[in-house]
């Protein structure tokens, strides 16, 4: 029986989605809301080592296999952390979930849709958001920033991961996805630029938002 909220950002590199949820969980608190901030892939401990495959691997990674590491680390963080914290009450916000293997994994390596809608469905239990926050911002302005802030990080198991070393061609098309996604779900998905508005603007805008849902 669900009790709290599950919140998500998506995005694409760079477009700002673990600033915007500290962000958040710091204005949820100081309304004395109890929150869980976590992360796909690596919300759990089992997430951590697959997210080193995931994100450090040297070794080329099969399409099919790299689809079901993302599918397993869900699994896990689902039960072991998202549901059981909606259960607890706690308002649950998560950077990346099912849209992101949707947008990547059939947008940009072009997996057959079926198959991964059925892992999505799957590893999620049935899980949906409440709402999505969708941080849009074209790979020429993201990519870059992804890479200097992947740069400056000394604790990154790969100074710059698998994916930040794609081709622009392929995040243009994990951005479509996006955008059709959230086409297709208007209600859940709301879509913010952070192209060119700086940080407390996208953060005001998000916190509109969420005085609705909450109906402060
Ligand atoms: P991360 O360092 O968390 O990137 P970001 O800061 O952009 O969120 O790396 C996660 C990468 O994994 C990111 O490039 C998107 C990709 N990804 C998928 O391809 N499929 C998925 O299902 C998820 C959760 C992430």
């Amino acid at each position: 029986m669900k009790k709290g909220l599950f919140i998500t950002f998506e995005g694409t590199e760079g477009c700002g989605k673990s600033t915007q949820s500290k962000m958040l969980e710091k204005y949820l608190k100081s309304l004395g809301k109890k929150t869980v901030l976590s992360l796909e892939p690596g919300g759990t401990k089992v997430g951590r080592e697959i997210r080193k495959i995931l994100l450090g691997m040297e070794e080329p990674l099969a399409q099919n296999a790299e689809l079901f590491l993302f599918a397993a680390d869900r699994a896990q963080h689902v039960e072991e952390v998202i549901k059981p914290s909606i259960e607890a009450g706690s308002i649950v916000i998560c950077d990346r979930f099912t849209d992101s293997t949707t947008a990547y994994q059939i947008g940009g390596r072009k997996l057959p849709e079926e198959l991964v809608r059925y892992l999505n469905a799957t590893s999620s239990g049935g899980l949906i958001p409440d709402v999505t926050f969708l941080l849009d911002v074209s790979p020429a302005v993201g990519l870059p920033r992804a890479i200097a802030a992947s740069n400056m990080e000394k604790g990154k198991i790969k100074k710059i991961d698998r994916f930040e070393k794609e081709k622009i061609a392929f995040h243009e098309e994990v951005r479509k996805a996006y955008l059709q996604i959230a086409a297709e779900n208007p209600e859940r998905i709301k879509i913010i630029s952070t192209e060119k508005q700086d940080i407390h603007t996208v953060h005001e805008e998000i916190k509109k938002h969420i005085k609705y849902l909450l109906g402060v």
